[in-house]
């Protein structure tokens, strides 16, 4: 059994007033790709692997992909934990925000065709990654893709980052414990990369169809 850290409150509410605080600032920052080497081709191969249907932006920020996969045709739902990140959504009229917390996500089970996660998973902490990857998971229909990317170490804990001038929680992760974590939760298809940005890489996987208990019963009465 995974216990989470009895930090995790602390550190959601810090996270929240962090990015609250500095919503307009970091919208500036992080608005160009140009600034994330190779991002857009890893939003690309995402869309290119995610079956068609509505796209969650998990931890969108201030909507740099949300923008961009709208602009590709897709119906997406951009979801954060800072109110201030998503008045300022910079993903156009059609957007469609979302205040949430990845660790509870306010959405039926199977709704999704992907899950775009990129760089929010690294504001909470190692011991919940699990229930994370048991949410993208359950939200996910079965064909569905998530795309995650973290960063490559193994330590956690608050850290003053280069884009704010006040102390985050990060947690820096080995790819191969991810890659076990989600293929525990269920996902296959795992795959990872570096992304070419410093320390960071990107992970891959897929929801394949997995039996429901339902399922399970009605095979079993018919057998
Ligand atoms: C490093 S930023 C990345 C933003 C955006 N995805 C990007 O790539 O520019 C992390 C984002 O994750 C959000 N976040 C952090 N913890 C979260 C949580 N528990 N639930 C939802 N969003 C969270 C933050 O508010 C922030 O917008």
């Amino acid at each position: 059994m995974h216990v989470e850290d009895p930090q995790l409150p602390l550190i959601t509410a810090a996270t929240r007033r962090a990015y609250d605080r500095d919503a307009s600032a970091y919208a500036d920052k992080t608005d160009r790709f140009s600034d994330f080497p190779g991002l857009e081709e890893e939003l690309e191969r995402f869309r290119g692997r995610a079956p068609k249907g509505p796209v969650l932006d998990l931890g969108c920020g201030a909507g740099r992909d949300t923008r961009h996969l709208i602009s590709a045709g897709h119906d997406v739902i951009s979801g954060d934990l800072s109110a201030e990140l998503l008045k300022l959504l910079r993903a156009g009229p059609s957007s469609k925000p979302v205040q949430l917390d990845l660790l509870t996500l306010p959405f039926r089970d199977r709704v999704f065709a992907g899950v775009w996660a990129s760089g929010s998973l690294l504001h909470i902490p190692g011991s919940a990654y699990p229930r994370a990857f048991g949410e993208i998971y359950r939200v996910l229909a079965e064909g569905g893709a998530t795309a995650i990317s973290l960063r490559d170490d193994d330590k956690e804990g608050w850290h003053r980052g280069e884009r704010m001038d006040v102390d985050r929680w990060f947690t820096w992760r080995r790819p191969h414990d991810v890659v076990r974590e989600l293929i525990a939760t269920g996902f296959a298809s795992v795959e990872w990369a570096y992304c070419g940005r410093k320390d960071w890489y990107i992970v891959e996987a897929v929801k394949t169809w997995a039996p429901s208990r339902r399922d399970g019963e009605r095979r079993a009465g018919s057998a």
